[in-house]
Parts: structure tokens; C-alpha cells; sequence
């Protein structure tokens, strides 16, 4: 396993592989890896004899006030849990290394609509620097494919929006959510909640599941009339539990939108304090 510093490093690994005709999956990461990024390694080990992980904290997606000072960065671990398992090359590329022309890059890639909405409005521009270094990731990387987790819902609907809009050759594969035992899914975030708030945390995932129950037993002609209040109950658990909650929303899974008549595939989202850790999480639910 390679690991590359640097743009022309990477860049040289994947010409190699290119006139060897081998393909390349790709998965982006900030680091402080656990079994929840591990398995979409495997995945992209299945997917392609090539496989790229990018470790970078991005600064351009947190917000003054947020975390990034304080996130996680453990590489050497990192680095450790992904030797054997089928990676070529780790791509860790310093700040100025991904941001050549300073900090504040004037060009970035700015989606409307899908990147306002949910997490998108307390956090203004997150998604934006998301899609901003994803964007610069493809063009350094070149991947066939690229793996990302559901557990970021909304955030793998918009880089698949991308990939659409700006006519990226890349097949975006979404990943199933790894969750520890009691449920909560797993994040390098779950670090910040003390042993109290950690016994509370998987309350989040209990709570999508009653929406979802809940969802599941409403006659259909009815489910539009209860989805505000399925929200609310779910608001009002979670608050029960010690939790700020920021939002419980039941969207269409293919658009996000509210869900009309048509919409069969639905999600719940939702996203909220506990503590000093932000989670987030969401379940599918089809109607049949
Ligand atoms: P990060 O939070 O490190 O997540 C990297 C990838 O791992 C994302 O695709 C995320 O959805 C996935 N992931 C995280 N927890 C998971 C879990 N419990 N189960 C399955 N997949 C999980 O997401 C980012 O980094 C950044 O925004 C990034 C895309 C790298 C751009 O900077």
C-alpha cells in the first residue's frame, strides 16, 4: 500500500493503471477511520482491481464555530486498519496540496436546492465544500467508481446530483450503514458523547424505527395527512432523551422532496445534538 502526499504522486499510480486498462473505485474519507468506512473499502476492493482512499479533513465544508480544528486525525492508525485489505494507494494530501490557490478558492461547485435543504440548513455552505472537494477529488483520482456511506443520505443524493449534472465518468455506489450492537450508527463524531450521553445515543436509531413502524401503519390514503405529526412525535422523543433535535423529516428517498402520491420510497432523516456531538441518521421505508 502506497501512500501519496501529493497530486503528481497519485496522478502517476493511476496512469499506470489506466494504460494497464485496470479500473479504479475510489473512496473519500476525513480519516479517524472505523468499521463503517472499512466496509465500503471492501466494497471497492469488490468493485474494482484498484482501489484509491483519500484521507483529508476538508476545511472548506466546516463552518466558522464547527469542528475542524478539534476533528479527529489519526493517520497512523488509519493507515493501519487499511494495510490488507485491498487499497493501493492512500491519497493524504496536505491543505495547500488540495487547495493550491489559497484557502478561499474562488471557483467551487455550488449546488441549488437539494444542498439547501435538511442538513444543508443549519449548516449554510457545508454542502458546497463537500461538492467542492469531491469535485477536485474526481478530477485528481479519476475513479470508475467512487463508494459512498448512506448514513450520509443527503449528501450522497447530492454528489450523485453532481456527478449528473457536471457529466463526471464515475458510477457513484451508495453503501449500507454500519451501526454498532444497540443501533447507533457509527461515526468518528460518536467520540464526543461521555459514557452517559453514549448510552442515550442509539435512542436516535430507535426513533427513526418507530417513525418508520408508524409510517408503515398508516393506510396509505392517510399517510400524507399524519407525516407532520409522525415528525413531531419523533422531535418530541428525542427531546425526551436528552437530545436538541434539529430535524425528523419524512422525505421522498429518490428526490427528498416532502413525498407526493407517487412517492412508494420514502426516508426518514434526522439530525440532532446530543452533548457536544452532532448525529445524524435516517432509515428507508417502501411502501407496498
Ligand atoms: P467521512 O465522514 O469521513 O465519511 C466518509 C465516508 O464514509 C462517507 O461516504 C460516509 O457516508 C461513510 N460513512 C461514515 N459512517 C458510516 C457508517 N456508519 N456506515 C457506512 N458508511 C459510513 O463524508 C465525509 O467524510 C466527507 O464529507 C467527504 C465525502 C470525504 C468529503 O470531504
Amino acid at each position: 500500500m502506497e501512500v501519496a502526499r501529493t497530486r503528481d504522486a497519485l496522478r502517476a499510480a493511476g496512469h499506470r493503471w489506466r494504460e494497464a486498462g485496470e479500473k479504479i473505485a475510489f473512496v473519500p474519507t476525513m480519516g479517524n477511520l472505523h468499521a463503517g468506512h472499512l466496509s465500503l473499502v471492501t466494497a471497492a476492493a469488490a468493485e474494482a482491481p484498484r482501489v484509491v482512499v483519500s484521507i483529508f479533513v476538508n476545511p472548506l465544508q466546516f463552518a466558522p464555530g464547527e469542528d475542524f480544528d478539534t476533528y479527529p486525525r489519526t493517520l497512523d492508525a488509519d493507515l493501519e486498519a487499511l494495510s490488507g485489505i485491498g487499497v493501493d494507494v492512500v491519497f493524504a494530501p496536505a491543505v495547500a496540496e488540495m487547495y493550491p490557490t489559497g484557502p478561499d478558492p474562488a471557483t467551487r461547485v455550488r449546488m441549488t436546492g437539494l444542498s439547501d435543504i435538511l442538513c444543508g440548513r443549519s449548516r449554510p455552505g457545508h454542502f458546497d465544500g463537500v461538492t467542492t472537494v469531491v469535485a477536485k477529488l474526481f478530477n485528481i483520482v479519476q475513479p470508475d467508481s467512487a463508494i459512498f456511506g448512506e448514513k450520509d443520505y443527503q449528501q450522497l443524493a447530492i454528489i450523485r446530483r453532481m456527478v449528473a449534472d457536471l457529466c463526471f465518468p464515475v458510477t457513484v455506489i451508495g453503501h449500507p450503514t454500519q451501526r454498532e450492537a444497540d443501533g447507533l450508527a457509527m461515526s468518528s463524531r460518536n467520540q464526543y458523547l461521555t459514557a452517559d450521553e453514549r448510552l442515550l445515543a442509539p435512542e436516535l436509531h430507535r426513533t427513526l424505527e418507530a417513525a418508520a413502524a408508524a409510517v408503515s401503519a398508516s393506510p396509505e390514503a392517510e399517510i400524507a395527512g399524519r407525516i407532520v405529526a409522525i415528525q413531531q412525535a419523533a422531535m418530541d422523543n428525542l427531546a425526551r432523551f436528552g437530545f436538541e433535535p434539529e430535524y425528523v423529516e419524512i422525505r421522498d428517498a429518490g428526490t427528498l422532496a416532502v413525498p407526493g402520491e407517487e412517492s412508494r420510497q420514502l426516508v426518514i432523516l434526522a439530525a440532532g445534538r446530543l452533548g457536544a456531538a452532532r448525529l445524524i441518521d435516517n432509515l428507508r421505508v417502501d411502501l407496498i
